[in-house]
């Protein structure tokens, strides 16, 4: 039988992955599912853990369900595993969104300084996850959840000795969803090519039934209430003459370097108002414990697509199967670009359709960008290589040198001043430097 490992267990998200296997338990029969988590997590993974236990009890099937601290008895003999952690919490977050916004610059959970630092704590912990890995379960893949995705999976391809690493993201599902209902068809009848980066991807084309409809959906999302396809961001619009011209299909998170100043402004309000949203997910986080709780409950409940990870355990699940089954379907992932992508490294992470095989994603080749983006893809690129190579080294400097160059940062001794106080306020998650 298969045996999963998902460390992070502790998760509001973890009902969702339960669900995806038991609706994909006839093509992938899991018989172990060990969930982990830290001493800190381990009143949230025994909550979160007995409502899986309902879930899969209701369900009448034979996963057996596992709640541990203990990471080396979860991985062992592991054939998949799956990471949805967060180093430091959501104490960490509510830091890396505040900070920054009183230098004047953007707080956000994975992009600019607040991604740099998330990196920075979780980058030490994956590798460590990775050295487990090769000791305890060497032919496992990695499903990678844990952001900031893009460069984790970045991290594991440079810095550990685990080939096997698929980084996942619910933004290209949560599009393909989002268009399905804008063209008011079912989602299985849509394709979108994706490629680009983690939370900087583009869709080059749209498909319905094989057939391109992309400049109708382009019409579609200069439309502002249709601009953003996840929770967390919501959609402020486009200038039609830009995604026009601009011709392929922006993702939610663009809105933050093509609307720099309008997101700051509306993320600096928000922050006034109801603080930040790792305080506001924090308060939905506690709602929906509260639910877990009732031991009527046997599903997912409503609330959990509040949050921004809707379909996670969709493109988790689907990704497992197809891995499993050899399917050769294409979804879009983060993988090794093995020269898909012209203008981005080899040996980078890059997210793009791929076709998924027993041996992994083979990321679909397209040539090279529009001339338009491929120049912030590649300065985010060299922004997450720098920051992944500063979280494994400890080298100040190079995290300065990132945060530098990154595209929300305004000058360089702004960059500085908000790393020494971001050191300052993380320094127990960042025993690196
Ligand atoms: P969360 O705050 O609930 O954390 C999940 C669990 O991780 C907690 O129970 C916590 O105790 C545990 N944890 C912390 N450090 C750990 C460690 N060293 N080892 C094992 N467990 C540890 O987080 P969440 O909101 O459920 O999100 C989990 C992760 O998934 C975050 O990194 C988040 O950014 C990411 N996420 C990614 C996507 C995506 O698109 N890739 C979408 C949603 C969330
Ligand atoms: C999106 C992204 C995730 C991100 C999440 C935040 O779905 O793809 O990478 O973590 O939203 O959601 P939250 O509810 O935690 O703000
Ligand atoms: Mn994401």
């Amino acid at each position: 039988g298969i045996k999963i490992a998902t460390i992070g267990g502790g998760s509001s998200y973890t009902p969702e992955l339960v669900e995806g296997f038991i609706n994909r338990y006839e093509e992938l029969p899991v018989r172990e599912l060990w969930l982990v988590d830290i001493e800190a997590g381990k009143e949230k993974l025994e909550i979160v853990g007995n409502l899986a236990k309902r879930m899969i009890e209701k369900a009448g099937l034979p996963i057996e369900v596992h709640l541990t601290l203990d990471r080396k008895e979860a991985l062992k003999d592991a054939d998949f595993v799956t990471t949805q952690f967060r180093v430091g919490l959501l104490e960490a977050r509510a830091k890396d969104e505040q900070i920054p916004l009183e230098h004047g610059v953007l707080g956000q959970e994975t992009n600019g300084p607040g991604g740099l630092f998330k990196g920075l704590r979780t980058i030490p912990v994956i590798l460590d996850i990775c050295r487990d890995m090769e000791e305890l379960c060497p032919d496992a893949w990695l499903i990678n959840f844990t952001n900031p995705a893009g460069m984790v999976t970045e991290a594991v391809l440079r810095y550990s000795n685990i080939d096997k690493v698929v980084g996942l993201c619910n933004v290209p599902i949560g599009m393909e969803m989002g268009v399905a209902q804008l063209l008011g068809v079912d989602h299985s009848r849509i394709r979108i090519d994706f490629a680009g980066l983690n939370h900087m991807v583009y869709g080059l084309d749209v498909f319905v039934d094989g057939v391109s409809r992309k400049e109708e959906v382009i019409e579609l999302i200069s439309n502002p209430e249709n601009s953003s396809f996840v929770k967390n961001i919501e959609g402020l619009g486009w200038e039609p003459e830009f995604v026009r011209s601009l011709n392929v299909l922006t993702c939610p998170y663009h809105m933050y370097y093509y609307k720099k100043k309008d997101m700051l402004e509306k993320t600096q309000k928000e922050a006034a108002a109801e603080g930040t949203r790792a305080e506001v997910v924090q308060k939905l986080e506690t709602e929906l414990f509260e639910l877990y709780k009732d031991e009527t409950l046997e599903q997912k409940p409503p609330q959990l697509e509040e949050r921004g990870g809707a379909y996670y355990s969709d493109a988790a699940v689907r990704l497992i199967t197809s891995i499993y089954t050899d399917k050769r379907d294409i979804q879009p992932v983060n993988t090794k670009n093995n020269g898909a992508i012209a203008s981005i490294p080899n040996d980078s992470a890059v997210e793009i359709s791929s076709v998924i095989t027993k041996d992994g994603p083979k990321p679909i080749a397209i040539g090279d960008l529009p001339v338009a983006v491929r120049g912030l893809v590649q300065e985010i690129k060299s922004f997450e290589r720098l920051s992944a190579e500063a979280a494994v080294t400890g080298d100040y400097e190079k995290a300065v040198l990132a945060l530098t160059i990154n595209p929300l940062t305004p000058s360089d001794n702004v960059a500085k001043a908000i790393i020494d106080d971001m050191m300052e306020a993380h320094k127990e998650h960042l025993p690196q430097f």
